[in-house]
């Protein structure tokens, strides 16, 4: 009990912070168009203070929600829904996201409150909980969007919440990482971790497509590049992981492409984004430390593209010595990391890398490795794109990693932006 109550003691702190801090700074509110007119910045900290808390303990506009079932999108449906001169389109996005987004967020509330007790109450995984619950009741009490004004309002709202969970992936690992101890079922906390990621990632995805189409891009619609070139988004990121890479290890493998460079076909960055920057990562991370004694003469790392009809596929190989056959199963599990085993002067990149390295605030991108997240993280999101991640390896050698991921206007029935409550 004693337990319980410092739990919601600390589920109420972060909570007092960000409505004190967000109203006294004049920052973006989600319910400045709602209360401006209300009285004093403490009434309105205490109501939402209790709004907060009431929540937790009666939570049936949670379970209302929760119950409702979530409403699929295809990519192919969003890219071709058609846009309109009157901007219509952009309303009727914003109406179907007004209801479509606290059903989902109600599904991942459902799910925090599935967890075992002991990690539910971890003040970190709390943190997370609470932040969906706060998002859930700003979306489910925001006025019809009925039009082009609210509308306005209503994508500031999105774009304020976007930013409020960009570290939810960070904090989440954080939190994981901490509770390990705690936890006797593995298959529990995969599925919900699988589940709240990759929802995240549909509910993110919406919101910026949404937020996308008010801004005239060529090749863009929403957030569908329609010329998407897998090339480019990978010299991209390429040139991210090397100097990050750079940073911590003084030092780092060249990144060679091959196989069909010029391919082009629409696809949605984002997610890709994520998941090429772990392997990635991993890839130059494992060249690095196993090339200790020649750093100046690594082996590069190849990534190779191949484009059909159906799907693309893109290796990523390296010769960083492999995975152990004693920890290759476990690299699938969250978590799991082998990061900090290795214990050599000659791999710390110096001061300015154990800076880096160290900074409990770094977003999680700008780390090198750590949190045991990156594969399982990478394979959640490429099963949730209707793909595969796969993984082969030569001990002592190197590894190859496979992402197969399907064409969003395939002539196979390819992903669905879904919630995992529905399939
Ligand atoms: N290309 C690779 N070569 C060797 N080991 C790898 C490779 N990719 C992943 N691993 C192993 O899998 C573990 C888990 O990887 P990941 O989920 O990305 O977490 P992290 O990078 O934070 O350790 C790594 O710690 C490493 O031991
Ligand atoms: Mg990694």
């Amino acid at each position: 009990m004693a337990l319980f109550k410092s739990a919601v003691q600390r589920f109420r702190v972060p909570h007092q912070r960000t409505f004190g801090l967000s109203v006294a700074d004049g920052q973006r509110n989600f319910s400045d168009h709602r209360y401006s007119n209300n009285n004093s910045e403490n009434d309105f900290a205490d109501r939402e203070r209790s709004r907060s808390v009431t929540s937790y303990y009666y939570q049936s506009a949670i379970d209302q929600a929760a119950n409702k079932p979530s409403v699929r999108l295809t990519p192919a449906a969003i890219l071709y829904s058609g846009k309109s001169q009157d901007k219509s389109h952009i309303l009727r996005s914003a109406q179907y996201l007004h209801k479509e987004l606290p059903v989902r967020i109600a599904h991942r509330i459902a799910g925090f409150r599935g967890l075992p007790f002991i990690v539910g109450c971890n003040p970190t995984i709390l943190q997370v909980h609470e932040l969906y619950i706060r998002a859930f009741h700003i979306l489910s009490e925001f006025p019809q969007v009925s039009d082009q004004y609210v509308e306005e309002d209503f994508s500031e709202t999105l774009r304020n919440l976007l930013d409020d969970h960009k570290d939810v992936v960070t904090l989440l690992a954080e939190g994981f990482a901490e509770c390990r101890k705690h936890i006797k079922d593995e298959n529990l906390i995969k599925g919900f971790l699988d589940k709240t990621l990759t929802s995240r990632l549909g509910i993110r995805m919406l919101a910026e497509h949404h937020l996308g189409l008010h801004i005239e891009k060529p090749n863009y619609v929403g957030i569908v590049n329609v010329g998407f070139s897998p090339r480019k988004l990978i010299e991209k990121k390429a040139d991210f992981v090397s100097s990050v890479c750079q940073t911590k290890y003084g030092s780092t493998p060249l990144i060679k492409l091959n196989g069909h460079v010029g391919a082009q076909f629409p696809y949605i960055a984002p997610p890709l984004d994520y998941i090429l920057t772990e392997l990635l990562k991993n890839a130059c991370r494992a060249t690095v430390e196993s090339h200790v004694d020649n750093s100046q003469n690594l082996p590069s790392v190849n990534v190779t593209i191949a484009v059909n009809d159906e799907d693309f596929v893109i290796r990523i190989s390296d010769r960083g010595h492999g995975i152990p056959s004693s920890v290759v199963n476990r690299v699938w599990d969250y978590n799991f990391t082998t990061s900090g085993t290795i214990s050599d002067d000659r791999l710390d990149g110096g001061l300015f890398g154990q800076v880096m390295n160290s900074s409990q605030n770094s977003a999680m991108p700008g780390k090198m490795h750590g949190y045991g997240f990156g594969l399982p993280t990478s394979l959640a999101y490429s099963q949730y794109l209707g793909g595969s991640l796969t993984l082969e390896t030569m001990p002592g050698i190197g590894t190859d990693v496979y992402l197969r991921l399907a064409h969003i206007d395939g002539k196979k029935e390819s992903f669905r932006i879904y919630d995992n409550k529905c399939h």
